[in-house]
């Protein structure tokens, strides 16, 4: 209950063992009478563990994606700066052909902007874009609008785990507009029937890809793919209706305060940086020196467990009891070299 309706963060460098712990997590919860059901965004393709004890369904992020990309967002990823006069154009073609049932292409695009005056320049540039290969394979997901789109409610309703495999592509961007679109549904409906429809808990890896902090390193565009805003409205929100997160990361300095600060337990493997230090010591108020001394020194698969869903009201040490790894590589490195020398 505790994380559901207070959420919890998950912070460690790689290797410390966060995917472990919530891996031993999820199945406890789910073990339960009722089992706790989870939405798990998979960047690396690791839960599978749960999928293969029967615990539930894998899906490719892009099964929820068909009817998400609006007019708006297809011209932003055609290149076109959303502020120039070409992506408000180019805009209001797509949104006629596809309010006429006109498929998009390059071609009935650049058909529908006869009808605007453009300035030839722009017209120019615009025309280059769209007769790249690059707008071809950008359009070619609005074509797939027809695939029906998978109902992760009707999902989380049949297993007590989705997840949802993001290891598919590489395509960052993409993949903001699908979570953005995925989280965004979410909060509709448990706003709607006012959190009494269902509960899940989403637990969210790397979360410095979806809600970065401002200045710091950033991949794709998660201030206009909407991911930022839909996690930030969500850890402040949806508690209230029964839809929980896990915010894991390696670098809690790279995730937005906003999104970290609206967890209210928080559990902490090995981080030897001090800017991380400083982000948790900020986000729970807990002593920055204390932290300092113990987080630099925690052992693998050992965490400092701080907040409301710890049963004490105090700190406290807590080792993760394994139940499988996540799914990455069994052998070392130097079992490798092995292999590789005697091949
Ligand atoms: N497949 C495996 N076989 C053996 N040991 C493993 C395996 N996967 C992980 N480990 C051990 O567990 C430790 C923690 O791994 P885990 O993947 O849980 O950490 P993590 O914090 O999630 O790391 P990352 O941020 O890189 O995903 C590793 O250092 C390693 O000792
Ligand atoms: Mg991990």
């Amino acid at each position: 209950d505790w994380i559901t309706k207070g959420h919890l963060g998950v912070y460690g460098q790689t290797r410390s063992g966060k995917t472990s712990f919530v891996l031993r997590l999820i199945k406890s919860a789910v073990d339960n009478d009722p089992p706790a059901r989870f939405v798990i965004y998979d960047r690396y393709g690791e839960y599978s563990p749960l999928i293969d004890a029967g615990y539930g369904v894998s899906l490719g992020y892009d099964s929820f994606l068909s009817g998400a990309i609006s007019p708006d967002e297809i011209a932003l990823r055609l290149g076109l700066d959303p502020k120039s006069s070409a992506f408000r154009d180019v805009k209001t073609a797509i949104e006629t052909l596809m309010d006429k049932g006109t498929e998009v292409t390059p071609e009935t695009i650049l058909e529908e902007l006869e009808e605007i005056k453009m300035r030839s320049d722009v017209k120019g540039r615009v025309e280059y874009i769209l007769k790249s290969p690059r707008a071809r394979k950008e359009l070619k997901v609005l074509s797939q609008g027809e695939r029906e789109e998978a109902n992760l409610i009707k999902l989380l309703k049949e297993n007590p785990v989705v997840v949802i495999d993001f290891s598919i592509d590489a395509d960052i961007g993409r993949q903001q507009i699908a979570f953005s679109h995925i989280v965004g549904k979410l909060f509709t409906r448990a706003v709607a029937t006012r959190g009494e429809e269902f509960t899940c808990i989403n637990v969210i890896e790397e979360a410095q890809f979806f809600a970065p902090e401002r200045g710091m390193p950033t991949y794709g565009n998660p201030w206009e793919n909407g991911s930022l805003t839909v996690l930030s409205m969500g850890v402040s929100q949806l508690g209230g209706y029964n839809v929980g997160f896990i915010v894991m990361t390696q670098r809690p300095a790279y995730v937005a305060k906003a999104v970290l600060a609206q967890c209210n337990t928080h559990i902490c493997f090995r981080l030897m940086s001090s800017a991380d230090h400083d982000q948790v010591s900020g986000v729970t108020g807990y002593s920055i020196w204390r932290l300092r001394e113990i987080l630099p020194n925690l052992e693998t698969h050992v965490g400092f467990l701080m907040g409301a869903a710890s049963p004490f009201w105090f700190p406290v040490f807590c080792e993760t009891e394994l139940w499988e790894y996540p799914r990455k590589a069994t052998k070392t490195a130097s079992q490798l070299l092995r292999e590789m020398y005697s091949e």
